[in-house]
Parts: structure tokens; sequence; C-alpha cells
């Protein structure tokens, strides 16, 4: 093996080789670009050299220095030009056999010390790596698009890959900036394994009539903080793609209950409703906007209202501050309000109404999660009268706050959604697919989540967590509410999520 990495080749000159192309001649390195389509390679050398030349007109490089930038990189006819490279990423079309061949094809041209990766996003790395002859020189290495711009790429280490191969790619991406994160060869590798939550949840809260699409989507933008809902999210992506890519991780996890694609995908597919691209999906687009439905007019506070908070309630001084300057009253004895308001951790309105001997009809429910100086989201029992939601809604909103009426649902949306992202990124450790560290850079750079999985644990609590997915698990029986014994051990011995396995080094 040579130590200093200084020729690459790129093979597949599409979306994403002509961003690995420009990320690494950037970086200093000479790369040598191959396309089987006549021509295909001379158009993203251009196309690379045309982004990196923006880093003149912005001034972050010089006319001189993009001249020594554009002169690492060339457009070859033929594989066999690829002889000196050092490493190989491929990004061709993803099927399986071509991406085999290629690599048997490739692994008579390169030297043997020469490393061979593939950009693949769903192929066993493993795979591709036992067409060769050496194996051990085979891994993944999984950007994102836009290349230059998503910083965070899988470096995917293979049953039979070299410890040595894994350390080379790594260090070869972290000298581009980008965060290189290490990864077993598992279904969905890290960042789209740990993206399942919040698509699969997204849709739960769906088939259960919770809210409706721009409800959860809102409330996890809102309240959660989420850049994008799970709805915008696949339309932005398009159903056909994504529901592809829910069946093929839930198969390859063997039905794995936290995978469980929904029932509700493939009508929509069928139907033609994909997203943006095809005009609707879960919205309806115009002119490349989705058109929202006019939020409801806000119910007007009655002239009167008594309202009990439960005192066991995690934001009652907030809600009692909010009953004051609303003008409402508080009422000390349940039996003597209009307005009954709890906020159950992992259980449901009714549940907790019926635990606490309250009347339905007149029990409402706030999630506590995250607080109420964001987005509010109230939760009615399957009994709470109109004229109840209308004046718990009122009371919500008379600061101006926005609020989402749900019905019932054990965990209301951001606890569920939450509890299910961090269950998964838990069980992402325990099973050793990929560190704690990477684990956590790797959902934020990957998937945009304003922190990693584990801290987002930790800042709920982690026996909060633990008790949302008890609640969860106990009221639906789902299996794919059991937590992952990563939180039991930890919550255990009130131990940080983020706690590494002390042992295993
Ligand atoms: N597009 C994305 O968002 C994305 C993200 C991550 C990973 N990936 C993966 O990257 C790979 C490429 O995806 P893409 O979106 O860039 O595809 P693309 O269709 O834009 O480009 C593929 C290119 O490969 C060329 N090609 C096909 N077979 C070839 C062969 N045998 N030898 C040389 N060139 C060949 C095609 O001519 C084409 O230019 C796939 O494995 C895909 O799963 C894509």
């Amino acid at each position: 093996m040579q130590d200093n990495i200084v020729t690459l080749g790129v093979v597949g000159a599409g979306t994403m080789g002509r961003g690995i192309v420009q990320l690494f001649a950037q970086a200093g390195h000479r790369v040598l670009c191959f396309d089987s389509f006549e021509g295909a390679a001379a158009r993203a050398v251009e196309f690379a050299n045309g982004m990196i030349g923006r880093g003149v007109e912005k001034g972050r490089i010089t006319a001189a220095e993009f001249d020594i930038i554009r002169g690492r990189i060339e457009a070859v006819g033929q594989l066999q030009d690829l002889a000196a490279c050092d490493v190989v990423v491929e990004a061709v079309i993803e099927d399986l056999e071509a991406k085999r061949a290629l690599f048997r094809q490739l692994e008579a041209v390169v030297a043997p010390h020469a490393i061979l990766a593939s950009n693949t996003s769903s192929l066993v790395v493993a795979e591709l790596a036992a067409a060769c002859a050496h194996p051990g020189r085979v891994a993944g290495l999984h950007f994102f698009n836009p290349v230059p711009l998503m910083r965070v790429v899988e470096v995917i280490a293979a049953v039979r890959t070299e410890p040595q191969v894994v350390e080379r790619l790594r260090a070869l991406v972290a000298a581009t900036g980008h965060r290189a994160v290490v990864t077993a060869d598992q279904p969905g590798f890290l960042v789209n394994h740990a993206g399942r939550g919040l698509y699969t949840e997204g849709l739960r809260l769906l088939e259960e009539q919770v809210t409706d699409v721009a409800g959860v989507d809102r409330v996890l933008r809102e309240a959660a903080g989420f850049r994008m809902g799970p709805f915008e999210l696949l339309d932005l992506t398009g159903l056909d793609v994504s529901g592809k890519v829910m069946t093929s991780i839930y198969e390859q996890f063997h039905h794995e209950p936290r995978f469980r694609p929904s029932s509700l995908v493939a009508p929509r597919v069928a139907a033609g409703l994909f997203g943006r691209k095809s005009g609707r999906g879960w919205y309806e687009y115009s002119g490349g906007e989705p058109v929202k439905a006019a939020a409801l007019a806000v119910p007007a506070l009655p002239a009167s209202l008594a309202v009990w908070i439960d005192p066991a309630a995690t934001d009652h001084g907030a809600l009692l501050a909010l009953v004051g300057s609303a003008g409402a009253t508080h009422a000390t004895a349940a039996a003597q309000a209009d307005l009954c308001i709890v906020q159950p951790w992992g259980t449901d309105a009714s549940h907790e109404a019926a635990r606490l001997g309250l009347d339905a009809t007149r029990t409402v429910a706030v999630d506590p999660l995250p607080g109420l100086a964001r987005h509010r989201t109230l939760m009615l029992t399957v009994a709470t009268a109109p004229a109840a939601r209308d004046a718990a809604q009122a009371l919500l909103a008379s600061d101006g706050t926005g609020v989402t009426v749900i019905s019932d649902s054990p965990g209301f949306i951001v606890q569920r959604v939450l509890a299910t992202v961090v269950n998964i990124a838990a069980q992402i450790a325990q099973r050793g697919i990929a560190s704690v560290d990477d684990i956590e850079d790797a959902v934020r750079l990957g998937l945009g989540y304003p922190r990693g999985p584990l801290a987002w644990g930790d800042a709920i609590g982690g026996e909060r967590v633990l008790a949302i997915l008890r609640g969860m698990l106990e009221l639906t029986g789902d299996p794919r509410y059991r937590p992952s014994p990563w939180l039991e051990r930890r919550v255990a011995l009130g131990l940080p999520l983020l706690t590494p396995e002390a042992a295993r080094g």
C-alpha cells in the first residue's frame, strides 16, 4: 500500500460522479473521470470546472488557483486509462451485475495496492467485493447529493474489507473537509438506517388518523425542529423511490417491525402520486410550491372558563400563567372545572383521563415535549366534547402560539417520533454498526436533524424516552416500539445515552 493517495479514478460521470470529481480535485488530488456513455465524462468535467469556477466569482479562490484545480481533472476515454489510480470510486447505475462486472474489469487494470470503492446506496458491498480476486481492497464510499455540500461520507467496511483500506478511505475523505463516518455493511448503512424512524412513525400517525399530513409535518417542524416533516420529505424524494427504499430496508432486515413500511404507500404509488415531480403527492403543487390549506380560525375563548391543571403536569406553572393571562380561572378541583388539562408521557389522553379518574368529555392533553414555548400539540380523548376542545384550543392559542389539535395518540406526535428516532439510533449503536460519535454526526450532517439522536434522547431524558416506548408498546402491542437494550441498560445505570461501551474501546 502506498501512503499518499494522489490519483483518483471516478467511474460513472452522472449526478454523483461529477460531484465526487469536484470534491477530490478541490482537495488537491489528480482525478481521472470515465463514463461508458460517449461524451459523458467530458461533460461531467466541464460541469465540475464550472462549479469550481464559481469560487472565483465569489472570491473564495483566485483565478490562478482555479487553473491549478482545473488542471488536476481529466476525462479519459477507456477504463485502461485508470491504471495509475490509487483509488477508483464507482458511481455507475445502481445495478449489482453492472457494478460487479465493472469491479472485475477494474481489478485487471489497476495496481495491486489500489482501492476499489462503490458509491452504492442500497447494494450489499460484500456482493460487489465477492466479484473480485482481492475482496479486501473493496469498500463502500457513500456520498450524498449534492456531494460538495453534503458534508458527510459513509465509509462502508464490508466483511472482508481490510482495516487499512477503511482507514485510508477515512483519511482521504477527512482531508476533503467532509466528515467520514465508518459503518458496517448493513442495510441502509448508517444515515438511511437512522432515517427510518421519521418516515415510518410519520406514516403510522397518519394510519391511526391522529391528524392529517400537514398537521404531522407542521408539528415536527415547528415543535420538534426538523427542517422538513416526513411527508414533505417523501414528496421531495418521490414516493416511487422512497417507497422502494422503505420496502428494501425492511426486507433486508428480515421484517424487523421497527422498519415496517406502511400500506398507505402502494396505492399512492400506483396512482402516480409521487410528489413534487408528478405535481401531486401528499401535497398538491403549483409552480413547484406545495398548496397548503389555509389555517382554520382559532375558536373564541368562552366568557367564563374554569381550568384544572394536573398538579403533576410538566408545564404546570406555564399553563397556570397562561390561564391567568387569558382571563380564565384556575379550578383547584377537577370536578368543578370546565376543562381539565393533563400532560402524559407515552400514553394517550383517554388512558390518562381514566387513570386520574377525570371526566373524559372535559379532558384534553397538552404535549410536554418540547415545552410550551414553541408550537403546541393538543390531544383529545375519544370523548372530549367539542366545547372543551374549542376552549382548550382558544386557551393555548391565546398568547399567539400555534396549536395543532390531534386525536388520541400514545406519545402525541413529537414524543412518538423522537422516541422512535432515538431507539433506532440506540440499536445501531448496540449492534456496533457505527460508533456513537459517527452516529451523531452522520444524522446531523446527512439527515439535517438539529441534533444527534442520542444527544436528543439525553436532552429529553433517557428515562422519559424509555417510558414513551414502553407506553406505546403496552398500548399498541406492536413490537416496533420495544426499547433497545442500549437504552434499557443506560437508563438502569443512570448513564447518558451517549455513553459508549467502556470495554469495547
Ligand atoms: N443520486 C443520488 O442522490 C445518489 C446518492 C447517493 C448514492 N447514489 C448512487 O450513486 C450511483 C450513481 O448514481 P447517479 O444518481 O449519479 O446516477 P446517474 O444515472 O446520474 O449516473 C450514472 C452514470 O454512470 C454511467 N454508467 C453506467 N454504467 C456504466 C459503466 N458500466 N461504466 C461506466 N459508466 C457507466 C452512465 O452513463 C451515467 O453517466 C448509484 O449507485 C446510486 O445508487 C446516488
